[in-house]
């Protein structure tokens, strides 16, 4: 199964991308997670160092060609499969790639654009995987996140979090993605705002799986910079998050 966080910039993907992949390594299964944001932050959530990203490992690539390295004979996108595959780091809990962005100012697209061929060679080799996507529709429109089974849009109660969520079920309908399951996550939620944040969530025509509350402790974490796997299994936060993976789980 593969399961996709999307959203705006800032709504909270990583947060429950990390506490999804901090839930699913207890359940023993197989799990990848993948940092598929070019600004990425996935690892120091799950509290993970990263020495090398699908990024480094394209640039040094590069070089080898355009300096003749490549040993003759050797196709270079065989090197290429191989060398991303050594970019997987493994932990005991789970294990992470990190797509990362090439040196310099160059586009991070062609990073990205590898994305969906490296979904499709490692899902074989796990029972779940996890994707903390780059912010807005670009992963839509570039189709790296087709084959997703489960596509997660997390919102914050903003007119902007909202419309991006309703132009990712849009865009998603308007290129024939089809999903198996296509969700709305509400973040930050104000109890005295909820009742409207719901109503206004729900013009997205997206189906809410669950809703995370406004937490001073996740403040906490992140201005100390503690991963924010390491919350403690009693916080609400984690709770909610657990409680979204079990509806995503039970179909
Ligand atoms: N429920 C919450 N309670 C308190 N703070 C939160 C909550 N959710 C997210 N935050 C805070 O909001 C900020 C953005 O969250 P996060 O990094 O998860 O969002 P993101 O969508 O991954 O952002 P980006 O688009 O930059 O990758 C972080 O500082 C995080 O700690
Ligand atoms: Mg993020």
């Amino acid at each position: 199964m593969i399961i996709a966080v999307s959203g705006k910039g800032g709504v909270g993907k990583t947060l429950v991308s990390s506490l999804l992949i901090k839930k699913l390594s207890k359940t023993g299964k197989d799990v990848l997670a993948i940092d598929a944001d070019p600004d990425s932050n996935l690892p120091e959530a799950l509290g993970v160092d990263v020495d090398r990203t699908v990024g480094d490992v394209r640039e040094e690539l590069k070089k080898d060609t355009t300096q003749g390295r490549i040993p003759p004979g050797m196709n270079k996108w065989d090197i290429l499969d191989y060398k991303i595959m050594e970019s997987v780091i493994e932990t005991p809990q789970f294990d992470l790639l990190v797509m990362g962005r090439p040196e310099g100012s160059g586009c991070y697209c062609a990073v990205n654009n590898m994305l969906r061929k490296i979904i499709e060679n490692l899902s074989d080799n796990y029972d779940i995987i996890v994707i903390d996507t780059e912010a807005g529709l670009e992963h839509l429109s570039r189709r790296t996140t087709q084959n997703v089974d489960v596509m997660l849009v997390v919102t914050d109660n903003s007119k902007r979090g909202i419309l991006t969520a309703h132009r990712i079920g849009e865009l998603a309908a308007e290129l024939d993605i089809r999903f198996k399951d296509l969700y709305l996550i509400l973040n930050r939620v104000q109890p005295e705002m909820e009742k409207e944040f719901i109503k206004r969530a729900e013009e997205t025509g997206l189906e809410i799986v669950g809703i995370v509350h406004e937490d001073d402790e996740v403040a906490l974490y992140d201005m100390d910079g503690k991963p924010l796997v390491e919350l403690p299994n009693d916080s609400n936060t984690v709770k909610a998050v657990s409680g979204i993976l079990t509806s995503i789980l039970k179909d």
